[in-house]
């Protein structure tokens, strides 16, 4: 892996950091003081800029916000307990962008422009990473089609841009969650398994009315019966059942491949459970609920964590659980922090040190 690339670098004057109310850092609101951008035009990518933050322009007429020709990435940079700061497996999310890319009709990013552009930009705002336990940079790239085109192709001109933003938890507690029954998601040859902004924004309204009714976020079903379980709004599922690990596989591209999920499987069986991925359905979810089975449920994310669920309601269904009495997802809560902070020895090379 190349460590850094051909960057042009404009530094900002005056540094906004100390503008920053540390201990009020809500998901997504702030941003460090540079940002990396660079344009693709007849069919190569250009030198990466690091340049101030700040607003960018565009023609009214591009095709992004037309035809939504845009991805994105999640990703997060932490403060270890001895000051130095490191990505939390940004080569996943390398690749998973790439994957992202090309169902998209996008062309791919280099490695050295992401990753390398990735942790110069890093290195330069390094300052901002927050030192805080539950905290830390949460790292946005992404890509859209820039053409000045209203025709209905895929765009010839694309700009990629990596932004950071210092961060709290996303959730403070429990979620309740709405399992949906009306809107879909995604389906086998969609775009559920990519990384696509529009697969944001079609949640919406499923998730606005989910509030409406009390609940935090919804439970995507597939789209044919709405029987099984696929993941949900800004995290993948998992539930424990007498002692093993259910989450959805990925086999019918309906669900993004989540680092945390992988992260998270990893670990479950490091602490000696059976984690087990196969469709699921809601009927033996609610089938073990009733007899007693249904210990934890949870879900994963880069923004999220590990959330842990409280309540899954339908129009037919309630089930009510107890994280405070649970056993499992707090410990992997636990392991997985440890290795972020620094505090467990990282065995499984998942911290790219900057
Ligand atoms: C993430 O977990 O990084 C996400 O992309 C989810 C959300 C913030 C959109």
């Amino acid at each position: 892996m190349m460590a850094s690339t051909d960057i042009s670098i404009s530094r900002i004057e005056k540094s906004k950091l100390g503008e920053l109310d540390v201990n009020n850092l809500p998901f997504g609101k702030h941003f460090t003081d540079h940002m990396l951008e660079v344009d693709y035009a007849n069919g190569q990518w250009g030198t990466p800029l690091i340049r101030p933050y700040q607003p960018i322009s565009f023609d009214p007429s591009m095709a992004a916000i037309h035809y939504g020709q845009a991805i994105f990435e999640g990703i997060k940079a932490y403060r270890l307990e001895d000051g130095e700061v490191v990505i939390f497996r940004p080569d996943m999310n390398f690749k998973r962008f790439n994957v992202s890319a090309r169902r998209m009709a996008m062309p791919e990013v280099p490695e050295h422009i992401f990753m390398g552009g990735l942790q110069e930009l890093i290195r330069l705002d390094e300052a901002w990473v927050p030192s805080k336990f539950e905290h830390s940079l949460y790292i946005r790239p992404f890509m859209f089609a820039t053409d000045e085109l209203i025709g209905v192709k895929p765009s010839d001109t694309y700009k990629f841009m990596i932004i950071l933003s210092p961060a709290g938890p996303f959730f403070a507690a429990p979620l309740k969650i709405y399992v949906e029954d009306k809107y879909v998601r995604a389906v086998a040859g969609g775009v559920g398994f990519a990384k696509a902004a529009g697969n944001y924004g079609a949640a919406m309204l499923a998730t606005a009315e989910a509030k409406a009714k009390g609940y935090d976020q919804v439970l995507w079903t597939d789209a044919h019966a709405h029987k099984l379980v696929q993941e949900i709004g800004v995290m993948n599922v998992f539930f424990i059942v007498d002692d093993t690990v259910f989450t959805p596989d990925l086999d019918q591209g309906t669900i993004l491949a989540g680092i945390t999920r992988d992260s998270a499987i990893t670990v479950l069986k490091e602490m000696g459970l059976n984690v087990v991925e196969r469709s699921l359905s809601l009927d033996e979810l609610v089938s073990a609920h009733a007899a007693g089975t249904l210990q934890e449920a949870f879900g994963t994310g880069t923004a999220v964590t590990i959330s842990f669920i409280s309540e899954l309601a339908s129009a037919d269904f309630k089930i009510e659980l107890q994280p405070e009495n649970w056993r499992y997802a707090p410990e992997l809560k636990r392991r997985l922090d440890a290795i972020r902070y620094g505090i467990a020895p990282d065995t499984h090379g998942w911290l790219l040190h900057i």
